[in-house]
Formats: structure tokens, sequence, C-alpha cells
């Protein structure tokens, strides 16, 4: 079996432009806050990035990396930490960066854990959202875009660790 790039669902240019969005939504509502721009590897990195370049100098950034356990085939949701925050949050307003939320039972299980570090808010930032699979209810309060039930790469998300670097959102197709 191999993966080929498909259609293009999201341009560089659209990215730019919603990343350039976010960026200034999100500084206004932090004005002043001792915000910590917190993203989840690897599928964040690129995202995060250019959020927080975006955001100018005084954005500051984490990133944590976790494995979820599974349930039978299915993942149960817990979550384990591979990589913890470098600081303490407590006290800090954290914005979780994701690339995509799916299920969204990582993200769910993720807040509550980082709600015991006790920070003074955590709220999520995603770049894609799929709303048709939702299993757990999250609260995205900064959203790029909505997409169908698609597998897609690019811009940090991979298909077997292939296609992050891509510089746009495409459908991944399956030969063989
Ligand atoms: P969930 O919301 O707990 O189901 O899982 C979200 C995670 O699944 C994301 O952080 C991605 O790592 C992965 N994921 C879900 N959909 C896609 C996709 O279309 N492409 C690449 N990774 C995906």
């Amino acid at each position: 079996m191999s993966y080929e790039i498909g259609e293009v669902l999201i341009t560089e240019d659209e990215i730019k432009a919603k990343v350039a969005e976010i960026a200034k939504a999100v500084s206004r509502d932090y004005k002043g806050k001792n915000l910590l721009l917190t993203g989840v590897l690897k599928g964040a990195f690129v995202f995060l990035s250019d959020l927080s370049r975006a955001m100018g100098a005084e954005a500051q950034v984490d990133f944590i990396k976790i494995s979820t356990y599974k349930d039978g085939t299915r993942p149960s949701g817990e979550i384990r930490f591979d990589l913890d925050f470098s600081s303490d949050v407590h006290g800090r307003h954290v914005l979780l960066v994701e690339d995509i939320v799916d299920t969204g039972r990582t993200l769910s299980h993720l807040v509550k854990e980082i709600k015991k570090k006790g920070p003074a808010s955590v709220k999520i930032c995603a770049l894609l959202d799929k709303p048709s699979r939702r299993e757990a209810e999250v609260e995205v309060a900064y959203l790029g875009f909505s997409i169908p039930d698609r597998f897609v790469v690019g811009y940090g998300l991979d298909c077997a660790e292939k296609f992050r670097c891509l510089p746009y959102i495409a459908v991944v197709e399956e030969r063989g």
C-alpha cells in the first residue's frame, strides 16, 4: 500500500490569511494576560510556529507530546505525557494549539489533565475540525477550517510520517 497526495482542500494562501486572522484574535483576547501557546506535537509544529510569529515578540511557546492508550482497537481517550510542559503552568493562561480535532477524545482528556496543573484557563485553538466525527465534547475557541470526514495531510499533519511539510492541506489517496 502506498499513499499519494490528492485534492488540495486548503491552499497555502488561505492558510496564511486564516493564521493572521487567528493571531489577531488571540492577541486581542489575551492582551495583558500571561498566555502560554502550547503546541501538541508533532502535528501542531508548523501551525504553532506560524501563529506565534504572527503574534509578535511577546508570544511565549511550549510543546507537549502525548500518547493515547487503546481500549481494544479504539483509543480509550486516556492519555500519557511523553513530553510534559517545560515550566510550571500554574496560574497561566494555556492555549492548546492543535492540528486537527477529529473524535475530540484526545483533547477532551488532555484539557482535564492540564486543568489538574492549576492553570488560570485552558482553551483550544485548532487549525482543522472534522465535526461529523465528534464523539467527545470539546469547545474549540479558535478554529481555522471545518472540513469533511476525509484523511488529510500537510501543514504539520502526516500519514505514516509522510507529507507533514507540504505548505497546503490535501487529501491522501491510497494506491495498491
Ligand atoms: P481525536 O480528536 O482524539 O480523534 O484525535 C485527533 C488526532 O488524530 C490529531 O491530533 C491527529 O494526530 C490525528 N488525525 C485525525 N484526523 C487526521 C487527519 O485527517 N490527518 C492526519 N491526522 C489526523
